[in-house]
């Protein structure tokens, strides 16, 4: 596929598949966005492990849509709160990856204890509309922790295991709108965490770039996700520059193009049809 051309492996030249070989861990991958990504990832090859909310059905699904496709996949459930959320996530990945018979051949072992994937996708990332000055001081505190702090901190935890391997691919997700610095009349604390994530992947790109590591932010345009109820996808299509819905698989195709390509680093991409929000 023309969009693997530029990928580190020689891929384009060989018959392999661009991420075989390689483990992925998409947080907030069994719905919306992640979901997709991680159906396009498996798909190319990487083997998957699913994190999700709530839902283990949703989890069950997504699953077995990747085996369906001869890709594999396991997956937990954990509810983020606070940052203790961080080494959870890591325990059950590492007991999701030494499961894997993959892990016995390819040994993926880093101080601690715990394994670290070659592949990061961080897509959950929740938002409230709300006036400024009727955004309380939790709400800060609720949205900076879930669109920054978090994605953040999850991103240093990764970050020296992917030097140590010389290969790494970490992508983030903006708001709509947020790849500059711009006022936003309802969504002011989501928008400056989700702005403040190009620094974020500038600074990776800065410290890791030169070892083959690198990281982004895509900033979807309002996406009708099967999270999106009936106003919700009226409001998108109403704001859409084509009066058409976005979907999660045009902006999880973006994505695979940005994790194939090496070149792409530090960068903040929309893809959204030009929507002004
Ligand atoms: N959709 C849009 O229009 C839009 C626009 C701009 C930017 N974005 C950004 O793009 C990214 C993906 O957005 P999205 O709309 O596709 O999905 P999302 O709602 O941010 O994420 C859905 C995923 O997160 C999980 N999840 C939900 N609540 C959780 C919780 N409390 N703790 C842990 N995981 C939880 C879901 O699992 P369960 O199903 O089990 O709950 C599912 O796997 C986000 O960062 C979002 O801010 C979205």
């Amino acid at each position: 596929m023309k969009f693997f051309q530029d990928f580190d492996s020689g891929v384009g030249k060989t018959e392999r598949k661009p991420f075989s070989g390689k483990q992925a861990l998409v947080i907030g991958g069994t719905g919306g966005i992640g979901k997709e990504i991680a159906l396009l990832l498996a798909e190319s090859g990487a083997r998957i492990t699913l994190h999700g909310g709530s839902s283990r059905e949703r989890l069950a699904l997504t699953m077995e849509a990747i085996h369906e496709r001869g890709g594999e996949a396991d997956g937990f459930l954990w509810q983020i709160d606070g940052v203790e959320a961080i080494d959870r996530i890591f325990s059950e990945y590492s007991t999701c990856a030494a499961r894997a018979a993959y892990i016995s051949r390819n040994e993926r072992f880093i101080s601690g204890g715990y394994y670290y994937p070659d592949i990061l996708v961080y897509a959950y990332g929740p938002f409230k509309r709300a006036a400024l000055n009727e955004t309380n001081a939790a709400d800060w505190q609720f949205l900076t922790q879930q669109n920054l702090t978090l994605p953040g901190a999850t991103v240093s935890r990764v970050l020296p295991s992917m030097l140590e391997r010389k290969w790494g691919r970490i992508l983030l997700f903006g708001g709509t709108n947020t790849d500059a610095i711009r006022g936003f009349a309802t969504t002011a604390a989501y928008s400056a965490a989700k702005t403040s994530l190009g620094v974020l992947a500038k600074s990776v790109a800065k410290a890791a770039g030169g070892a083959g590591v690198t990281c982004n932010v895509i900033c979807p345009g309002l996406t009708d996700t099967e999270y999106a109820n009936e106003a919700v996808r009226v409001y998108n299509r109403g704001k859409s520059p084509t009066g058409k819905s976005l979907s999660s698989k045009m902006v999880a195709l973006t994505a695979m193009y940005v994790l194939a390509n090496r070149s792409i680093n530090g960068a903040i991409i929309p893809v959204d049809e030009g929507v002004v929000v």
